[in-house]
């Protein structure tokens, strides 16, 4: 084999394994899964599970496609709460079922979420 070829070979093996790496990393992010917590928190686990909803429901999105419900701040998300709207909407149960146009939320977030409420809808 010629010294070309070969340097060629290398740079094209380097470049493929790189690549291969790069583009894994960019399928396949390590992706935070809310249903996994032992104990569910407003920051991390409610918050986690509500991100779909912030397409119309951010507070600076709200008044606009989300009809003034906002579920970005732990006050607004507990207006919901309170009144019961938010588990009638993820339940599919009230009149307004949410996500809007969207599939139900899983299972076990829609679990998380009632366990939290049932923990006294903590601010932690
Ligand atoms: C595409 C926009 C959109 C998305 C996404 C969306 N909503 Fe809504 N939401 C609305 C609109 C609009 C209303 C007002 C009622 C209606 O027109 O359906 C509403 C109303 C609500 C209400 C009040 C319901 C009531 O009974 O008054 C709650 C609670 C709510 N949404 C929760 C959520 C949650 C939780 C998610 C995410 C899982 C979500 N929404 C995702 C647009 C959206």
């Amino acid at each position: 084999m010629n010294r070309t070829i070969k340097a060629i070979l290398i740079v094209a093996i380097a470049t493929i394994t790189g690549c291969y790496y790069d583009s894994e990393e960019r399928l396949y992010p390590v992706l935070y899964n809310p249903c996994s917590d032992t104990t569910v928190t407003f920051s991390k686990t409610v918050t986690t599970i509500l991100q779909p909803c912030q397409g119309c429901h951010s507070n600076s999105n709200a008044s606009n496609s989300g009809a003034g419900v906002k579920l970005q701040d732990y006050s607004d998300v507990m207006i919901v709460v309170s009144n019961g709207k938010l588990m009638g909407s993820v339940n599919h149960t009230s009149t307004y079922p949410m996500p809007k146009g969207g599939g139900k939320l899983p299972d076990c977030e829609i679990a998380q979420l009632q366990k939290w409420i049932d923990a006294g809808s903590p601010n932690n």
